[in-house]
């Protein structure tokens, strides 16, 4: 088959890009490996900054955001004895939504069908061809076992950290960090003890209360690399968490309540560059994958298909290849940006062992919370800067 852009993978990169494609009236056909319910119902993270809902709402794709999705002015930053709210809205004009990539998800699934979006799930054995020439083209094998052939004008690789559209990129520059620890995520079926996520340190490491709805909890602890979900019972969930959240202070107390998922997430930072090859270009997981502690995966996400959707429109529609050959530098500004803050995030909140690195890390939190300058650098970025920052 012939389209104009090919892409591989139908996660939310993947899916926003052949959203916002279309609107620019460009073509393109998506191969995913897994089933429409497997990539509809994975769990992810659930923070949108201010210009990813504004990018969705202008695509068509903010009506349930807005009606489902919950405003949040901010967060809570805590350590021991202490709580601290930083108001994003007041320090930078503009807060954070919380909903979870899974409805992200669901309403770009829901929108590429409406549209009539050519998606093959379930396919096996995709290879990329002659992406450096001119006739570039993904082969793959259907569902029905068939052997297909897509040919194209460009490929966009949002194959996420496993997928073979990275490896087409040769003598890519790779940066990484790897921590050591991990998150331990639990999802329950009880109500939010608060308002607003409280990233907290402890000394017995770094904990988050985040939320789904106002009935979905979404906790997190720092655990060793290695440790089986399953060896921890819910009551030492529940204790761990009441703990290092500081339940009873300030007569402030943690609701437990049924564990319906619980999964351990390792954490790395990782940047490849370039981000573009020949008619491949990356966008997604696919290019970079940041710690979820300062919430920027998805968002990152956005912000490269946001700007590679103008890049191919341009090219394929005006002839234009000033933004498809700028792309992969534009990209990397924000992403570099995000990698710092997701780092800084990173380490500023999980215990070491270490006291040295304790000290430091009290004296970083204290200045962030109650410096206008310090409190005003977190809520820039968390909030997020502007598309093309
Ligand atoms: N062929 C086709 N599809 C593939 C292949 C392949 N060989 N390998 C992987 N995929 C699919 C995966 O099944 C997945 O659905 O590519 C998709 C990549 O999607 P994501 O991993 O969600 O990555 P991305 O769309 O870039 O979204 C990034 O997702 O993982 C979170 O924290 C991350 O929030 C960030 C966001
Ligand atoms: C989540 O809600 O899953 C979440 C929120 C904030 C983070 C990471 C994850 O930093």
């Amino acid at each position: 088959m012939r389209t104009q852009v090919a892409i591989i993978g139908a996660g939310p990169a993947g899916l926003l890009l052949s959203h916002l494609l279309a609107l620019g009236g460009v073509d393109s056909v998506v191969v995913e490996t897994r089933s429409e319910d497997y990539v509809a119902a994975r769990i992810r993270a659930g923070i949108l900054e201010h210009s990813s809902v504004e990018l969705l709402e202008a695509a068509g794709l903010g009506a349930r955001l807005r009606a489902e999705g919950d405003h949040h002015r901010g967060i809570y930053l805590q350590w021991p004895g202490e709580r601290h709210h930083l108001d994003f809205v007041d320090l930078v004009g503009r807060g954070v939504w919380v909903y979870g990539q899974t409805e992200v998800q669901k309403d770009l699934i829901a929108a590429r069908a409406a549209d009539g979006q050519e998606i093959h799930y379930e396919v096996s054995d995709v290879e990329l061809h002659d992406v450096d020439g001119d006739r570039p083209s993904v082969t793959f094998v259907d569902r029905a076992g068939r052997r297909m052939r897509i040919e194209a004008d460009a490929i966009a690789g949002c194959d996420g950290s496993f997928g073979p559209s990275r490896a087409a990129v040769p003598a890519a520059e790779t940066f990484e960090r790897v921590y050591p620890y991990s998150w331990f995520g639990i999802l329950a079926d009880v109500a939010p003890s608060t308002d607003e996520l409280i990233y907290a340190w402890h000394p017995d490491g770094f904990a988050l209360h985040s939320m789904r709805s106002a009935t979905v909890s979404r906790l997190y602890l720092q655990v060793p690399n290695g440790t089986d979900p399953q060896s921890w019972s819910d009551d030492r969930i529940w204790t761990e968490l009441a703990t290092r959240l500081g339940h009873g202070e300030n007569g402030w107390k943690l609701t437990p309540g049924p564990i319906t998922d619980r999964s351990v997430l390792p954490m790395r930072s990782h940047v490849r560059t370039p981000m573009r090859h020949g008619s491949l270009y990356l966008a997604g997981d696919a290019a970079h994958i940041v710690p979820p502690t300062g919430a920027k995966g998805l968002n990152l996400a956005i912000a490269d298909v946001a700007l590679l959707s103008k890049a191919l429109i341009a090219q394929l529609k005006e002839g234009n290849p000033v933004l498809a050959d700028r792309y992969s530098d534009d990209a990397q500004r924000r992403v570099w940006r995000c990698t710092h803050f997701s780092w800084w995030m990173t380490t500023m909140l999980h215990t070491s062992g270490e006291a040295f690195d304790a000290q430091l890390q009290l004296s970083q939190l204290r200045w962030v919370a109650k410096s206008q300058a310090g409190a005003t650098g977190l809520a820039e970025n968390y909030a997020g800067l502007p598309i093309g920052y």
